[in-house]
């Protein structure tokens, strides 16, 4: 069985040892609730790096006040048996009081690419995120880390903060996994009712109508956002936060989608928040 390890310390330990034996270590930074998508995060990272670490850790500071971090699944138990299963070689899985103890007061901000899409409804979120992964950065000293695209805008940020900062990590973006019916796989999607669930699946044909559209000859952002949006309004259930066009790296508006532009869309089936995005 693989270890749980949750000092930082014996953390740090495990990886300065892999480091004096010319082992890479690969790290995979998850909240839990291991589903299809984390895995395939561990799968890509068991290919290229020797060892490979996956962190759980439900971290409080990206979470705003009014979101789900006391109802956000913990399922470790659960999380150790499928990891191991698909190549991860060991869990780190901190305390709260070790990875904030009375009196922090650091926080690593990214401007700029933090404040549009998800930064305008949870402003304090990616303070969270880059806090947290720069911390786990530091305590793995990973040479490579293994993200997901489903969070587009996170991946954005932290490849962002790796340059600025300097952090001697290469992140890799794994692509959207999805369930059958399109839907991104999410450890929020358990909070989704069945009428819910049957809705969701329209996201994902949305983002898949735009590309057919930009690949037709539409360059138009506006129209292509509009049919997105269309879509979206047939969904009674769901309140729509944004469908926009950005730049996959500056996450600025793109107005022509010919070159690459990144569909991304957020939104609520009641206070469940749903994010997805295809590459145009
Ligand atoms: P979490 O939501 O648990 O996601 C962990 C990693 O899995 C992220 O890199 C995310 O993009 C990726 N992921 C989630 N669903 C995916 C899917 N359907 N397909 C591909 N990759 C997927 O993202 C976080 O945790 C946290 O913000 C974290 C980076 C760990 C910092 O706390």
């Amino acid at each position: 069985m693989i270890e749980i390890v949750s000092g930082i310390g014996r953390m740090r330990d495990i990886s300065d040892g892999k480091h004096a034996e010319g082992i890479t270590v690969g790290l995979v930074p998850t909240m839990g609730a291991v589903h299809e998508g984390h895995l395939s995060l561990v799968k890509t990272a068991a290919e290229s790096s020797d060892f490979v670490v996956v962190s759980i850790f439900v971290n409080p500071t990206q979470f705003g006040p009014n979101e789900d971090f006391e109802r956000y699944p913990r399922e470790i138990k659960n999380d150790k048996r499928i990891i191991e299963s698909a190549g991860g070689h060991i869990i780190f899985a901190p305390e709260p009081d070790e990875m904030y103890p009375d009196g922090f007061a650091t926080y690593v901000n990214v401007d700029r690419l933090t404040a549009p899409l998800c930064g305008r409804s949870r402003p304090t979120h990616f303070r969270g995120v880059t806090t947290v992964v720069a911390k786990l950065f530091n305590i793995v000293n990973p040479h490579t880390a293994f993200l997901g695209q489903k969070d587009a805008q996170q991946l954005a940020v932290i490849k962002r903060m790796v340059r600025d900062l300097d952090i001697p990590v290469d992140i890799i973006g794994c692509p959207v996994v999805r369930e059958p019916d399109g839907l991104a796989m999410s450890s929020r999607n358990m909070y989704l009712t069945d009428e819910e669930r049957k809705q969701a699946s329209m996201l994902y044909r949305s983002l898949c109508r735009a590309r057919e559209l930009v690949d037709s000859g539409v360059t138009d952002s506006k129209e292509t956002i509009n049919t997105v949006n269309g879509m979206l309004s047939e969904l009674d259930l769901f309140d729509v936060e944004y469908v926009e066009i950005v730049d996959p790296e500056e996450l600025t508006d793109v107005g022509d989608s010919r070159n690459g532009g990144l569909l991304v869309l957020a939104g609520r089936f009641g206070k469940t928040r749903l994010i997805d995005n295809i590459l145009l």
